[in-house]
């Protein structure tokens, strides 16, 4: 069975499988990615905060920790929505059942949107892009996370991988991935067709990021060294400044 972004997380082997991936010491998320985020999101403080894809939105506590006014978690699947739940318990916030694609986006009103490794799971960027844009108040900003584009071209669009090997790179759009055990629909896009989406939604680009490994991240030297490798994750962070 091959599902979409957030179906394949209410399949209950995935779920616990991603679960437990999430919950590994030095874990990619929490060595690479979330340093990142953490970041580019610069000052949170007072801010209103959409988040598209929250999952189980155990990072919306640390942006209260950090002084952000109001968080609201977007999140399609179930299970997640579950956690997430939990998570927003007795915060001034709320979590929401539904697709990125499909949620009615409120006119300029987000300081703020972040979006942590789920973009990749959407067909058409270009459409939400421009939500995300009038969805924010002026000058705000989007900051997020994908799967960087040299990892999702080695997907085939049968689902088989047969090699590490960057191919079709500039042949946009489907990709199905074995991973967890299951298999997931992705969509690739080049790091131009990111950055040209932003600029066609109405952004300004401000900064593009590549999860380099830091050592002081890492307990574990061969973890590091293995980290230097290959890219795993993508960030951009851009404005609206029209
Ligand atoms: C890799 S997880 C990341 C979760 C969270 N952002 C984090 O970093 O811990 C991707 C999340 O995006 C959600 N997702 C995927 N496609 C979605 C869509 N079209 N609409 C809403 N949520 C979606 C999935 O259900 C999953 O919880």
């Amino acid at each position: 069975m091959s599902y979409n972004g957030f179906q394949f997380y209410d399949n209950e082997t995935n779920f616990e499988k991603y679960m437990e991936r999430r919950a590994w010491k030095e874990n990619a998320n929490d060595t690479l990615e979330k340093p990142v985020v953490r970041e580019l999101l610069g000052e949170v403080s007072g801010k209103k905060i959409l988040d598209l894809g929250c999952g189980d939105a155990k990072f919306a506590k640390e942006l209260f920790d950090l002084g952000c006014e109001n968080y609201i978690g977007i999140e399609g699947s179930t299970n997640m929505i579950e956690l997430a739940t939990e998570s927003l318990e007795g915060l001034n916030g709320a979590v929401i059942q539904a697709t990125m694609e499909d949620w009615e986006y409120p006119e300029s009103s987000f300081d703020l949107v972040i979006s942590r490794l789920a973009l990749h799971y959407i067909e058409d960027i270009d459409g939400l892009f421009k939500k995300i844009h009038q969805t924010l108040k002026p000058n705000g900003v989007i900051v997020f996370s994908i799967e960087h584009p040299v990892i999702t071209s080695t997907l085939q669009t049968s689902g088989t991988r047969t090699s590490w090997t960057v191919d079709n790179y500039f042949i946009e759009g489907f990709r199905e991935q074995q991973w967890l055990g299951g298999t997931v629909h992705k969509y690739h896009r080049s790091i131009e067709g990111y950055y040209r989406a932003l600029q066609g939604a109405g952004f300004t680009v401000e900064n593009l990021r590549e999860s380099t490994p830091h050592r002081e991240h890492f307990e574990n030297e061969e973890t590091y060294e293995r980290r230097l490798r290959i890219p795993l994750f993508l960030f951009l962070s851009a404005k609206k400044t029209t």
